[in-house]
């Protein structure tokens, strides 16, 4: 679950944060990935509902029918008629933010697939959905694209390549409701995110218009294991599902979805988890965003955050001074002499959680041992011993729209373990840290033990949700402070 991001903050308070027809596709499965938290004044546009043509080819994806795009639209800087197009069809397809909405949608694509109803009861169960298939049992060739476009794997470790994932994901990844801020995944943290030990390239997949050979749409999967309740399963985690922004409601996603669920069922997994900012069946956990301000005249500025009523700036800026250096004795940086013993540290506390990860020690060491710019993680060692445990990892946005400012630094909190030093003086430190390496906000989720020290170190709660999802497995639902 390496990532979970967050882009802004609530605003009362100083923290916040088909193509196609899929009713065709029949066996394969799977999953989706991680997305953010918005502002909860979400603007509800009313918007008409269209039916978008569909293509009698079962296993087809975007009907790029009539009324849809060409490759030529796609590559065209000039795609005025595009904008209207989609404008004038007013497709609403967006996946809920809230339970409630949620209870009204009907999930087109969600229905198919083995996940657990929204209304469903899944008390006593901790179990797949589906039996696992055999190979015959699943289908050999890739989901087919409609004309114009072709899957193409990409290669992470060619330059070339992974810059055209960072840009892809650069212009049309994540972005807040109101459009302010939007994931900027450094490349470099795009290599880290996506080649873990045992990595697969046909699971780094990608969508182009076969013409211009532009990347425009992309998913992934990772393989994890996840311990839940009792039960060990290997599974992928599926992130960066992203698809161009002149390529939306077009039902790109399903077949996106279904065909890394193809690439991995064939592998033998029939299990993934992922989260998204939005609500779709099931969620397993529902989390929330809390953010501490490190630089808050530059996040009022661009305002991720506002100042509070009968709060001037000066008065805001010393609330959230920090002491210049931290305090816990034994805090330091994580070295690779550290991989067994901090490791042991981390899964053991891990292994007390109802939905968590299960590292090995080559795991440990990509996901934790520092890497600038990406990930940082911070042991405290007393009289020899590893006692606690902090890392957080680097995740820029850009600001859309600010003739000044072009980028925040956010800091997300990862995997932290406390036994000795307590959990508020621990995460003070890691404050201390991240505001001496110029980060703007801290972001941290609900989950874990953190609401033992959101509020005394003035994180602010954040105003959207962060799901978590297992595909092909029901269990029952978990509190935030189940999860890790
Ligand atoms: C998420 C994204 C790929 C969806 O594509 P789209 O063009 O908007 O939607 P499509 O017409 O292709 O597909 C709609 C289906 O995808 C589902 N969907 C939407 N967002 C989803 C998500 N994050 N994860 C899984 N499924 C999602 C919808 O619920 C809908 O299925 P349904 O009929 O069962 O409700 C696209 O909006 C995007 O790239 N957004 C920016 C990046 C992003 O948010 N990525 C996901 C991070 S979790």
């Amino acid at each position: 679950m390496a990532d979970r991001e967050s882009l802004v903050e609530k605003s009362e308070n100083e923290g916040r944060d088909s193509v196609g027809s899929e009713a065709d596709v029949e066996e394969e499965k799977l999953p989706e990935v991680n997305a953010p938290k918005k502002k909860t004044k979400t603007k509800k546009k009313k918007k008409k509902q269209v039916e978008i043509a569909t293509t009698s080819d079962s296993d087809a994806a975007p009907s790029l029918a009539a009324d849809s795009l060409t490759e030529r639209d796609l590559n065209s800087e000039q795609i005025s008629g595009v904008g209207e197009l989609l404008d004038r069809l007013n497709l609403e397809t967006n996946a809920p933010k809230s339970i409630e909405d949620a209870r009204k949608k009907n999930y087109k694509f969600w229905g198919t697939q083995p996940v657990p109803k929204l209304t469903e009861n899944t008390r006593g169960k901790n179990a797949p959905i589906e039996h696992d298939k055999s190979v015959e049992e699943i289908r050999a060739e890739p989901l087919t694209l409609p004309d114009g476009f072709i899957w193409d794997d990409v290669d992470i470790n060619d330059a070339n390549q992974l810059t055209e994932l960072y840009t892809l994901l650069n212009e049309n990844y994540v972005e807040d409701d109101d459009n302010m801020f939007r994931f900027d995944y450094s490349p470099e943290f795009l290599h880290w995110a996506l080649l873990p030990p045992e990595w697969r390239k046909d699971w780094h997949v990608g969508v182009r218009a076969s013409k211009s050979r532009k990347l425009l749409g992309f998913i992934s999967a990772i393989p994890i294991r996840i311990n839940i309740y009792d039960k060990i399963q290997k599974m992928v985690e599926i992130n960066f599902l992203c698809v161009h922004k002149k390529l939306r409601t077009k039902r790109v996603a399903p077949v996106l979805i279904r065909e890394i669920t193809r690439r991995v069922n064939i592998t033998g997994l029939f299990q993934a988890v992922y989260t998204a900012g939005v609500v779709l069946p099931k969620p397993v956990s529902t989390c929330r965003y809390w953010h501490r301000s490190l630089n808050p005249k530059k996040l009022i500025e661009v305002r991720f955050s506002h100042l509070s009523r009968n709060m001037t700036m000066q008065r805001t800026i010393r609330l959230y001074r920090l002491p210049q250096e931290t305090k816990t004795r034994g805090f330091r940086e994580l070295t690779e002499a550290d991989v067994r013993n901090a490791f042991t540290l981390l899964q053991t506390y891990l292994n007390t959680f109802n939905l968590s990860p299960r590292f090995n020690a080559d795991e440990f060491r990509h996901w934790f041992l520092p890497r600038k710019g990406i990930i940082n993680s911070y042991v405290v060692e007393q009289n020899g011993k590893l006692t606690d445990f902090v890392s957080f990892y680097t995740l820029p946005s850009t600001v859309m729209q600010h003739p000044n400012h072009k980028s925040l630094k956010a800091a997300y909190s990862f995997y932290n373990v406390s036994t000795v030093t307590p959990w508020v003086d621990l995460m003070q430190d890691a404050l201390v840290t991240a505001k001496n390496m110029d980060f703007d906000v801290f972001n941290a989720l609900d989950l874990m033990e953190n609401k033992k020290f959101l509020e005394e170190l003035k994180f602010g709660v954040g105003d959207g949700n962060l799901q978590y999802y297992l595909y092909n497995w029901a269990c029952p639902e978990m509190r935030p402070d189940e999860v890790n």
